[in-house]
């Protein structure tokens, strides 16, 4: 299993895909009924973290979105997008880190993550690098502002992240369902995270939060080690395994479950949690 996490991984990825676009898990046009339920006005300022080689900002410039945000931690998928995009005025694309951005606070109405999230949960010291990242988003979002997570997580795993101390977001989760070939169904889960106002102040509990997963991780892992000393595998157990995009690629739009939906057929309000 690749390690999604490490940032050589995916600069020896877009190496490798040189030249070509992908799209993880969900495309523009699966989410654009979420966006626009949500109300975004086409001025609004946008980032997309861990844009990656997706066509997903492109399209959404395209369809008027024109202060448009994309960053991502390798230089050469940002060279790609940005020589791809040099006519697109409004349309940025920098190299940046997620946990650490230049941004400042309060500055995107809308911050999109389609599968980043997944990806460092599949990374050394998981927890601790998400909660690195939340905090991040939550300093550059505005109050009020949206961030949407499009992930293949299911709500217990993602949840915990989103619900802690140093963050106040009032979340809907909606599921995206569709058949593959085997007439399997097959799952994907957009967190709705609305900025609450005590986000503000909830942002100076991150240090607590931050030294308390630290510890939670050297306790788990000397559990581990009491545990099984045959054990020669050193991932830390909070490591998730990502889905190969390959899987991704069976899904066949066409077929999709025909539900009840409150946004449409595809796209179907689970639940809604406050702080
Ligand atoms: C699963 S891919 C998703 C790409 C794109 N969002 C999509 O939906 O197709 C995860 C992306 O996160 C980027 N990434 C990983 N760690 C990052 C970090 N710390 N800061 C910014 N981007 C990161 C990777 O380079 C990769 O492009």
């Amino acid at each position: 299993m690749p390690n999604y996490g490490d940032k050589n991984y995916w600069e020896e990825r877009y190496d490798e895909q040189s030249g070509t676009t992908f799209d993880w898990l969900e495309d523009y046009e699966s989410i654009k009924p979420i966006i626009e339920n949500l109300g975004i006005k086409k001025e609004a300022r946008i980032l997309n973290v861990g844009c990656g080689n997706s066509e997903f900002s492109e399209k959404m410039y395209d369809e008027g979105y024109t202060h448009n945000y994309n960053i991502d931690i390798c230089q050469n998928v940002i060279d790609f997008m940005k020589s791809r995009n040099k006519d697109k005025k409004g349309l940025h694309f920098d190299v940046m880190d997620v946990c650490d951005m230049a941004y400042k606070d309060e500055t995107f109405d809308l911050i999109v993550d389609k599968s980043t999230i997944d990806a460092l949960l599949c990374g050394d010291h998981s927890f601790m690098i998400v909660a690195k990242m939340l905090k991040e988003i939550s300093r550059v979002l505005k109050t009020g502002g949206y961030y949407i997570i499009v992930s293949y997580g299911q709500p217990e795993n993602r949840m915990i992240h989103l619900e802690r101390d140093h963050l106040a977001f009032e979340t809907q989760i909606y599921t995206i369902k569709r058949q593959e070939d085997d007439e399997q169904e097959k799952t994907h889960f957009v967190y709705i995270c609305k900025k609450l106002p005590e986000a503000i102040e909830n942002l100076n509990n991150f240090d607590l939060v931050y030294k308390e997963l630290e510890q939670e991780e050297l306790d788990g892992a000397e559990d581990e080690e009491e545990q099984d000393d045959n054990n020669t595998d050193n991932d830390n157990e909070n490591k998730e395994e990502y889905l190969p995009p390959e899987d991704d690629k069976k899904i066949e739009k066409e077929k999709n479950t025909i539900k009840e939906g409150f946004i449409n057929k595809n796209i179907v309000k689970e639940n809604t949690v406050g702080q």
